[in-house]
């Protein structure tokens, strides 16, 4: 357990929130100078950089505040919910572990291709106990068996969107702002972030309030049909987060959690979750030719294709620089 910078800033939250350091911050930002856009720039804050193995990313410093808050309430199991190929069920199991805590997962149906097939073997590796519930009503009926089951575990829902999970992105923006005033990147205009199930985005908002970048817009780009996500919901986790800060003893300032400050846009969401669009592929290849850049196609390269399009003109609304949160989907 180590200081954060939520820590520093609010020391009651030391023993009532710990941390268990799973990554390593500040992760790298660069300006995407070779991007073909033709409003302001675009840089890059690469959170893949965050955590070991290449599994590094936004589901790591969620972990770090949820395995930790598991712990500390003396839990031994997490039950959490996820697609066939889900990136946070691995992080999940591959963590938990490491800290003594067994992951019992849900999976969910989504399309499967070779690296949903392989994420599978991993997940089977990974010493996870794995329920095919196949669709949410089906892992809605399921709950009340795998809780009679596992009795004390800890249940997290999917992706880790509560508000202790969405302390990870409370703790980013901190840092965000502390890389601003040393001049590491210049302070963004707007922030585009991928949107699964809303922790990441919610975190961020609330966290670039308590950093005094109140004024900087994000732009959540939805990829997820099977949740029901806007700004409403979005903020009301913002608002349960603070809630939460609030309970375990910080004082936090009064909020305001504007609604021009948040978009929440589905318009780069295609078919449906895990359905790749033409538009993904070209911001994957785009992004890889020109800035040496790895993205995925179910998350960050629906997030780079709204860059791309937000970036290819002047469009009013799109305020610059323009920060690309890299969450990152290992492949
Ligand atoms: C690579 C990547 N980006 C973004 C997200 C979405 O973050 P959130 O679920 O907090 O909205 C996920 C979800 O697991 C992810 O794996």
């Amino acid at each position: 357990m180590t200081e954060t910078l939520l820590h520093q800033r609010f020391p009651a939250l030391k023993a009532s929130l710990p941390r268990l350091r799973l990554g390593s911050g500040p992760t790298p930002v660069r300006e995407l100078t070779h991007l073909p856009t033709a409003a302001g720039p675009v840089w890059l804050k690469d959170e893949g950089a965050y955590g070991d193995g290449g599994w590094g990313g936004n589901k790591v410093r969620k972990l770090e505040w949820l395995l930790a808050d598991a712990v500390r309430r003396d839990r031994r199991t997490v039950i959490t919910v996820g697609g066939l190929g889900t990136n946070w069920g691995l992080a999940t199991a591959r963590y938990g572990r490491e800290h003594g805590l067994d992951t019992v997962l849900a999976l969910v149906d989504q399309p499967v291709d070779d690296h949903v097939r392989a994420q599978l073997d991993r997940l089977r590796d990974s010493g996870a106990r794995l329920y095919f519930t196949r669709t949410k009503i089906r892992t809605v009926a399921a709950a009340p068996l795998l809780l009679a089951r596992y009795r004390r575990a800890c249940v997290i829902p999917p992706g880790g969107s509560n508000a202790v999970g969405a302390l990870g992105y409370v703790e980013m923006a901190l840092e965000l702002a502390e890389q601003i005033r040393a001049g590491a990147l210049p302070r963004p205009g707007s922030i585009v972030v991928p949107v699964g199930s809303g922790g990441t985005a919610a975190g961020l908002c609330l966290g670039l309030e308590l950093a005094g970048l109140a004024d900087v817009t994000v732009t959540a780009v939805v990829v997820n049909d099977t949740l029901h996500l806007d700004q409403h919901t979005i903020h009301r986790l913002a608002r349960r987060t603070a809630t939460l800060l609030t309970a375990r003893g910080a004082d936090l300032p009064a909020l305001q959690l504007s609604p021009q400050r948040l978009t929440v846009t589905r318009a780069w969401l295609g078919t449906g979750y895990g359905h790749p669009t033409p538009a993904a592929l070209t911001a994957l290849a785009v992004a890889r030719e020109h800035e040496n850049l790895a993205l995925e196609p179910v998350y960050t390269g629906k997030a780079m294709a709204a860059v791309l399009d937000l970036t290819a003109d002047d469009k009013p609304g799109t305020e610059t620089p323009v920060l690309f949160l890299n969450t990152n989907g290992p492949r």
